[in-house]
């Protein structure tokens, strides 16, 4: 079971579904399509919410997607999950509830298999993918949003701006080499263009001669949606609006969004994320 809380987690579940809905719908007629749908962080599920006082048990967004039959289901299912134990979890459950579905559930890391299903979509043109990546925190590297580049994959995903991104970037810019390098990987950028894009550069008179300081620019968090939003739209032709998930001290955590190719599905992705976002 993953331990994982918030409302906007139920939140984030039921746009993952509603939009898988609305997709089977546009193309529940173009049989031509093979529909796939991809989680690169399946989990194991469900998802175990508590707070001091209770605790809930929530669907995963797996099984909610599995569920849906009507007006079409997907024609296959392929589930990445890196730990083992919830990979296990997840088999057994999908054995039992969904036997007849053509169902994939291997114990890999996210980035591998995001690669292959590029190097899959390359050779095989007659498959449509809706993808669901949500890690918990920066483990999705750049190069495996690259390799999607010109496929026909609609990508939703959660991306740790707050959570992640502006944790690591520190208020006086002194970022070890170990973060800078988590960085890198995250946004695909070199560590000059992050610090130039983050901080702004202070010159300050000192005793000892002219120092120079960073300071990081206010509302960081938002900048890292903004970028990783420009970042993606070099990768896709659109990007949805984020849905923005934020703690109980209103701490922005997360942007969610959604990526992809195709006009119809950018529309009706905003639609789905509006009544939430408000
Ligand atoms: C936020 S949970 C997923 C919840 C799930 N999407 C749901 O809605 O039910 C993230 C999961 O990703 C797994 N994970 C962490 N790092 C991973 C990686 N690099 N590749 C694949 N899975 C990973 C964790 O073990 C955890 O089960």
């Amino acid at each position: 079971m993953n331990q994982f809380g918030g409302n906007w987690t139920q939140q984030k579940i039921e746009i993952v579904a509603s939009y898988a809905k609305a997709y089977l719908t546009v193309m529940k007629d173009r049989l031509y399509f093979k529909l796939l749908y991809f989680d690169g962080f399946a989990g194991s599920g469900d998802i175990f919410k508590e707070n001091e006082y209770d605790f809930e048990i929530i669907v995963g967004t797996t099984m909610k997607i599995l569920e849906i039959d009507s007006p079409r289901s997907f024609d296959m299912y392929y589930f990445v999950e890196k730990n083992e134990n919830n990979k296990k979890q997840l088999e057994q459950k999908i054995r039992i509830k969904f036997p007849q579905k053509d169902t994939h559930i291997v114990c890999e890391d996210c980035n591998k298999k995001m690669i292959d299903l590029a190097n899959f979509l390359k050779k095989n043109l007659n498959y449509r993918v809706l993808a669901f990546v949500d890690p918990y925190g920066m483990e999705v590297n750049w190069n495996s949003i690259e390799a999607l580049k010109g496929l026909g994959i609609d990508l939703w995903i959660l991306v740790p701006t707050g959570i992640g991104v502006n944790r690591l970037l520190k208020n006086d810019g002194k970022i070890s080499d170990a973060w800078l390098q988590k960085l890198e990987k995250f946004l695909g950028m070199n560590p000059k263009s992050i610090l130039d894009f983050f901080y702004k550069e202070k010159t300050s008179f000192t005793l000892f001669g002219d120092e120079t300081l960073f300071e990081k620019e206010k509302k960081a968090t938002d900048k890292a949606a903004k970028l990783y939003r420009t970042r993606l739209n070099e990768i896709f032709d659109f990007v949805s609006e984020p849905f923005i998930m934020k703690n109980t001290t209103n701490s922005v955590m997360y942007h969610f969004m959604m990526a992809t190719n195709n006009k119809t599905a950018i529309k009706i992705a905003n639609d789905v994320i509006k009544p939430k976002y408000k």
